[in-house]
């Protein structure tokens, strides 16, 4: 009989393959979120100074008033482990119980190691994998999907996904068309998987490489005839705004029907939409996307500007504490950016309102950071020691048993001096 079974489909029957396969799927839910944004403030008057714009200009065609400019000190890192201990308080999760931490970045403090290693060290997540995930401004939607299937099939239950950026550092602050737009901060979503339906509903990614040139930053190993055009600066955010913004709001109502649909829903039955802060005129276009209500469509761009992968869970933190967001409520997310990429995702809301507190799990939680900060020290030293060949253990012992031998002798003799 001739095999009907393309060659490239076949497949060997796995013997350890049916104790491997997890149970039913699970839900993933957010049970906790959390934000942080440098204490600088930088207004629109504050730019008169440094570019020729003005208020008028930036409030009209941004919706911008203000922007958060990260101080010397603070760093993606920093932003994203404090978003993420509030995270952690809201959802009252110890940092040991994390399987899996996401840094959506598109300013890392180095291309390797990712943030989310130095996140999961601060932290003291020591049974965590963690990886930076680059994705421009839609990178918080897409990390989000990949920690909720993760949590969906089984293989991890609780997932830490984060947004930060310090775009203060990358900006022109020659290009008026660009520096008025960014801002620095973080946020900070806790993901666990239970059997109790709601949670992430649905979710669409989308990219479109095409439109790679119209938002870079460009590295070190750019290309050489990009960077010697006169228009692109290695480590600088080039932007065509004009071209952006029509990308922006060509996809934006498409892809939340498309993750609607994967949950039977329209969108009527959204109570809140949180959009990439980009920009306050396409904000308003999401509602008129999807001819909802614009009191359904929430927006904190005046105060924070841009924040890149930043920005939906700084929004989603702030909506959630506004009380914008109930249980049972249905959300969207929609991101759009370099890439050019996008991405929706649909939730429905379970958490029930709680205040962090002092419980015994914070206290546990502090001593996880202090820990944290005390072994970083030793086990870098004692990394450092193990490095080392058994001779040089030997050779080192020696010169340590030499000079307390000197100093031994030094003393003595000056006790005979006496
Ligand atoms: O996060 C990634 C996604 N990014 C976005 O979604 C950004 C999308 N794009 C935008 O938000 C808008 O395109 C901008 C806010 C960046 C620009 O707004 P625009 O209405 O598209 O302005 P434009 O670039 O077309 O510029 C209009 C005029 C120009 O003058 P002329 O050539 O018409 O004389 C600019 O030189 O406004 C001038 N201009 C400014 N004037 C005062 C540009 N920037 C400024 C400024 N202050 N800061």
């Amino acid at each position: 009989m001739i095999d009907t079974i393309p060659r490239s489909r076949r497949l060997f029957r796995g013997r350890a393959a049916p104790a491997r396969r997890p149970r039913a799927l699970r839900y993933a839910h957010l049970i906790g979120w959390g934000m942080e944004v440098p204490s600088q403030v930088l207004s629109n008057s504050d730019l008169e100074a440094i570019v020729e714009t003005n208020d008028e200009w930036i409030t009209t065609r941004t919706g911008i008033k203000e922007r958060r400019i990260a101080a010397q000190r603070e760093t993606t890192t920093s932003l994203a482990t404090r978003a993420a201990q509030k995270a952690l308080d809201v959802a009252d999760v110890l940092p040991g119980a994390i399987d899996l931490i996401i840094v959506a970045t598109a300013t890392p403090e180095h291309i390797f190691p990712s943030t989310a290693s130095l996140v999961q060290d601060y932290l003291g997540a020591t049974n965590a994998g963690a990886f930076d995930l680059s994705a421009a401004c839609s990178g918080f939607v897409y990390g989000l999907d990949m920690a909720v299937n993760k949590i969906q099939t089984g293989a991890i239950n609780t997932a830490l996904v984060i947004g930060a950026e310090t775009l203060s550092r990358v900006v022109d602050w020659t290009d008026r068309g660009t520096c008025i737009l960014f801002g620095d901060g973080a946020g900070a979503v806790v993901l666990e998987g239970g059997d109790t339906p709601g949670g992430v509903l649905g979710s669409v990614l989308r990219s479109d490489g095409s439109g790679w040139d119209m938002l870079t930053l460009p590295t070190a190993n750019s290309r050489d005839t990009y960077l010697q055009d006169g228009a692109h600066q290695q480590g600088r955010i080039y932007m065509d705004g004009r071209g952006v913004f029509r990308f922006a709001t060509r996809v934006i109502g498409d892809s939340i029907r498309d993750a609607l649909a994967q949950a039977g829903l329209t969108p009527d039955d959204l109570a809140l939409v949180i959009p990439h802060q980009a920009n306050q005129r396409i904000i308003d276009h999401v509602a008129k996307a999807l001819k909802i209500p614009e009191n359904r469509v929430y927006s904190n761009v005046a105060r924070y500007g841009n924040t890149s992968a930043a920005s939906i869970p700084i929004a989603l933190a702030e909506a959630v504490e506004e009380e914008r967001i109930k249980p049972g409520d249905v959300i969207a997310l929609v991101g759009f950016g370099g890439g050019l990429s996008w991405a929706a995702m649909v939730i429905e809301w379970t958490a029930v309102p709680s205040h962090p507190s002092y419980s015994i799990t914070w206290g546990r939680r502090q001593g996880a950071y202090a820990y944290a900060g005390v072994r970083r020290p030793l086990i870098r030293k004692w990394r450092r020691l193990m490095l080392l060949s058994p001779t040089t253990w030997i050779l080192m012992a020696r010169a340590y048993l030499r000079r307390r031998r000197e100093q031994i002798n030094r003393l003595r003799g000056a006790k005979d001096e006496e």
